[in-house]
């Protein structure tokens, strides 16, 4: 049986004592969600070695949102898998929209992150999702298809076991605008038998793939129904403990 994730991803928000504030929110309703059900939190890079160092001993494990595409040396303002594996981390994201967007990130650059997310016993939050004009022109499942192929396939099988998939159409992320549920179910479906394909059934079914994009408390259940929708990477409703724990309760 594959794992039920909800992630929490607080982008370039709190300060550190209100992302600690967030976490302890977290912590305090943490019973309240089903053992069946695993909790991520990724703070700013700032926050990390603290928050983990709360979370210790806690079901909450602790992300990064990125890392370098180098394992160390003279790059500036740059922070690598190594570091924050020695934080305290156990995931990082890689391949977030806004990432590839504004920072130019690459599927060749994330190949280089991943192997080295690996190497230093990271697990990866891989996310892929198409643009509004992608989807509007029909291409949707192309662009999701070549994003999966570019940098997954490269992995061994056994690899997989470390990755979650998070689908994030580019057009529901921070708008309010949700997929459907029949929208988000026929992508995860999709990428379930893409990775299939290549990886066999086995570890395709094990693979927990998260939806992300204005998910909210509101329209969590929904998602939450669909068979291929595994969980959620939440954006702006994880800054309130109350939403994401609500969210949480919903898968
Ligand atoms: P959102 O962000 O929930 O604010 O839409 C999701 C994400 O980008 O991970």
């Amino acid at each position: 049986m594959r794992k039920k994730i909800v992630a929490g991803n607080w982008k370039m928000n709190t300060t550190l004592a209100e992302g600690v504030e967030l976490a302890k929110g977290i912590t305090e309703q943490i019973n309240d969600i089903s053992k069946g059900v695993s909790l991520i939190v990724a703070p700013p890079f700032t926050h990390l070695a603290i928050i983990a160092q709360m979370l210790k001993g806690t079901p909450v494990a602790v992300s990064a949102q990125n890392c370098a595409d180098q394992p160390k040396g003279a790059f500036t303002g740059e922070v690598s898998a190594a570091m924050l594996k020695s934080v305290g981390c156990t995931y990082t994201i890689l391949g977030h929209s806004e990432r590839r967007e504004y920072y130019g990130e690459t599927s060749e650059k994330l190949v280089k992150k991943m192997a080295l997310a690996f190497e230093n016993g990271l697990k990866v939050i891989f996310c892929v999702g198409e643009k509004l004009e992608e989807r509007n022109e029909g291409n949707h499942f192309d662009v999701v298809a070549a994003q999966i192929s570019e940098v997954l396939f490269g992995l061994e099988p056994q690899q997989m076991k470390n990755v979650i998939v998070a689908y994030e159409p580019v057009w529901a992320i921070g708008t309010g605008v949700t997929a459907t549920d029949e929208q988000a179910q026929e992508m995860h479906s999709y990428i379930r038998k893409t990775l299939a394909a290549h990886f066999g059934e086995e570890i395709a079914d094990e693979t927990s793939i998260l939806y992300g994009g204005s998910c909210k408390p509101s329209n969590a259940k929904k998602l939450s129904s669909c068979p291929d929708i595994d969980g959620g990477l939440i954006g702006g409703a994880s800054l309130k403990a109350e939403d994401f724990i609500a969210i949480a309760k919903a898968w």
